[in-house]
């Protein structure tokens, strides 16, 4: 790889992403053949936030390529609970690690935490942002499951708008040709705007749907995911749109006999108990491939062994990022980062437009 960090898929080449994919699959076929290689390494985990699979298919990962663990998964019982920034927690833990995984509730936290870590850093998640090492267990699922990642037909079905997975994985599918997207949602919980045009900008095509039925016939890949309760201002507007989207056996009479469902997990109540045994439903096998994924990425990214305390970049402009879920709005010392867009200022952090170019 040559970047040190896995922050998002989109600074991979293409061909880079694909070796990662291919050796996720050598990894399968022979998982104990890669026992040895992270031996004295010890990989840090800095979870801000609840999680299972995520957390345990990284430590499991380490662990079976004989490398050593430490971390937090509940930041109370850490520094952070004495009011620690984020700079010092990663500033210190990457004395101590080979590589840190972070998983928080602000958007942009990973990259954040980049700027000042002394080995590699990988995103597990940075809220409502992206999630990228799901998306490779997702690719690495699908590689297997359909034998390809092009000209497939995708069905995005939950809340497209506080998904991590979702946005990780649009970014990424539109990357091969012909792909096209079915957005099934609540109009509250659309995907947002600029991931729209990553759709098209990457040559990719998308509709929407209003319902399952309406939209499953057409569908290879049905990408289910739950609506995002923790994301939610108002708990009654959680209510409202919690149970909208079901997927049960009914409704898949008329869908394709090869079609895959995927989901990240956790699921709620999005997915009947009864599809488990469909044999279309590929969610349980979609979490092996996330500990074979998460050992080949770490492999990859331990090959990076420069120790150097990096040197934070300077202010790229004066306007501040007006997105209150960003990182930047309870760090404030980090840089301001924008990049210009035709639409105005776009936060390195969170990738969100900024309401105030204001100087
Ligand atoms: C997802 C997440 O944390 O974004 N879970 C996971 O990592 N497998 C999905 C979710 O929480 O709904």
């Amino acid at each position: 790889m040559h970047t040190r960090d896995l922050i998002d898929l989109a600074e991979l080449k293409p061909s880079e992403l694909q070796d990662i994919l291919r050796f996720t699959g050598f990894i399968a076929q022979n998982p104990q053949y890669y026992r040895g290689n992270a031996e004295h390494k010890i990989m840090a985990t800095l979870f801000y936030e609840p999680s299972t699979r995520t957390q345990m298919s990284f430590q499991a990962a380490m662990l079976r390529l004989g490398g050593r663990l430490i971390g937090f998964d509940d930041p109370d019982n850490s520094s952070v609970a004495k009011g620690e920034s984020l700079k010092d927690t990663v500033r210190v833990i990457s004395n101590y690690a080979d590589v840190l995984v972070i998983r928080s509730p602000l958007e942009g936290a990973a990259l954040a935490a980049s700027l000042y870590s002394r080995c590699p850093v990988i995103n597990a998640g940075d809220g409502g942002h992206l999630h990228p090492t799901q998306t490779l267990t997702d690719l690495a699922t699908l590689d297997n499951a359909v034998g390809r990642l092009d000209h497939l037909t995708v069905g995005l079905c939950g809340d497209n708008l506080n998904g991590r997975t979702v946005h990780s994985l649009v970014k990424t599918l539109s990357r091969y040709a012909g792909n096209h997207f079915v957005m099934i949602s609540t109009p509250e919980l659309a995907l947002p705007g600029y991931l729209l045009d990553e759709i098209t900008r990457g040559g990719s095509t998308y509709a929407r749907a209003e319902t399952l039925e309406e939209a499953i016939p057409a569908l290879d890949v049905l990408y289910m995911t739950r609506i995002q309760k923790e994301r939610f201002a108002s708990v009654d507007e959680y209510e409202r749109l919690k149970d909208v989207f079901v997927l049960d056996r009914a409704k898949l009479k008329h869908a394709k006999s090869a079609l895959r469902i995927l989901h990240p997990l956790p699921r709620v109540n999005e997915i009947a108990v009864d599809v488990d045994d469909d044999p279309r439903a590929t969610y349980f096998a979609q979490t092996e491939y996330g500990l074979y994924a998460r050992m080949a990425l770490l492999q990859r990214v331990l090959e990076h062994t420069d120790r150097a305390v990096p040197t934070a970049p300077a202010d790229t402009h004066k306007a501040r990022c007006t997105n209150e879920r960003c990182v930047t709005s309870k760090e404030h010392y980090l840089p301001r980062l924008f990049k210009e867009t035709d639409a105005g200022l776009v936060c390195r952090y969170c990738e969100q437009l900024s309401m105030n170019n204001g100087q």
